[in-house]
């Protein structure tokens, strides 16, 4: 009662029913955003927002200086959400209207933005997967795991452009990619709102520190990440403990290479990993136990690099926690 009581006063003013408006289909909006929307000073907003947050209607992601607001995903706050469109009525949809144009303008200058960053970020992906490695094989190879076991929350560290959200949204409930750059949060984020997938989301967060439970997911991905890393064990022991009990943890990387260019011109940290000591990482960080698949191009090139996609299930006692009731 009381919950609720809290959710219809947070809802029943007109500034903070048309914030509740426009971030409706998964739009995630910065302050600063929701303030040109409205048309209003940024403490009144933000009180607002406040407001809408505390009665559980909302969620606020800090990103750096920063933070964006999206609907809260609890189930009470879904079907109290859920109820709200079709009961705006038409003195009000000018208004909703205008909001909507807002959004859209804002949307189009991230698009735009997010282009700019693509075209830069392909050349490298095309160097790195298209013609380099069986990108489309190990695609295959990461999916079958949904097939073999549905997923309920999947955890996607150093998330990139979202790609591996998108290739397992349709077998997730829920899916959430943490990374460190903004640029990426930013195209990846515009992924999502592209396709529609209002079940994932993307927030800032580092590999070495993960802000996610202990035993609170049922996959982990680490997808081209690893190379990245000074320390990377820490990524895997740190990946590992979110994963619960029978859950997995999916990692996909070179194989052991020489393709030097990939240090000196693509920042590269490592080139490529041995089975040996990935599986040592797993097992230290307390999987009970490891799978490997190596993939290679149907005709490999001296270019050509193996991936291997290792995937570790975790120990049947370790803690789980599955509760969807997350903000
Ligand atoms: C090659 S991209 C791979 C992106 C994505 N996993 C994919 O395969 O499409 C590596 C990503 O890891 C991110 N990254 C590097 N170090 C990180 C860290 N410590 N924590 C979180 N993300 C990190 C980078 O910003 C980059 O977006």
């Amino acid at each position: 009662m009381d919950r609720l009581i809290q959710a219809l006063r947070a809802a029943g003013e007109p500034t903070r029913l048309r914030i509740l408006v426009m971030l409706e289909g998964g739009s995630e909006l910065t302050v600063t955003e929701i303030c040109r929307i409205l048309g209003q000073s940024q403490p009144r907003v933000s009180r607002h927002l406040k407001l809408l947050c505390d009665a559980g209607l909302l969620a606020r992601q800090a990103e750096g200086t920063s933070a964006y607001y999206r609907h809260a995903r609890s189930p009470f706050a879904r079907s109290f959400l859920a109820g709200l469109d079709p009961l705006i009525t038409d003195d009000a949809a000018g208004t909703i209207a205008r909001d909507q144009a807002q959004l859209t303008a804002i949307r189009a200058e991230r698009a735009e933005l997010a282009a700019r960053s693509f075209e830069r970020i392909a050349l490298e992906e095309e160097v790195l997967r298209g013609r380099a490695v069986n990108q489309p094989a190990v695609e295959t190879a990461m999916v079958a795991l949904a097939a073999e076991h549905p997923i309920d929350r999947l955890l996607d560290i150093g998330t990139g452009t979202g790609r591996v959200l998108e290739l397992f949204a349709p077998h997730v409930r829920a899916g959430v990619g943490v990374e460190l750059s903004r640029e990426m949060l930013n195209l990846a984020r515009t992924r999502l709102e592209a396709n529609h997938l209002d079940h994932c989301s993307v927030r800032y967060g580092n590999a070495y520190h993960l802000d996610v439970e202990m035993g609170s997911v049922g996959l982990a991905v680490l997808h081209h990440v690893l190379h990245f890393l000074d320390e990377p064990a820490r990524a895997v022991e740190q990946a590992a403990r979110s994963v619960w009990a029978g859950g997995r943890l999916l990692i996909v990387d070179f194989a052991p290479h020489h393709l030097e260019a990939l240090r000196t011109e693509h920042g590269h940290r490592r080139l490529g990993f041995t089975d040996a000591e990935v599986v040592h990482w797993c097992t230290a960080a307390g999987m009970a136990s490891v799978t490997v698949n190596h993939i290679t191009l149907p005709h490999p090139g001296p270019d050509s690099l193996t991936v291997t996609v290792w995937v570790a299930t975790q120990a049947a006692d370790a803690p789980t926690v599955r509760s969807l009731e997350v903000a």
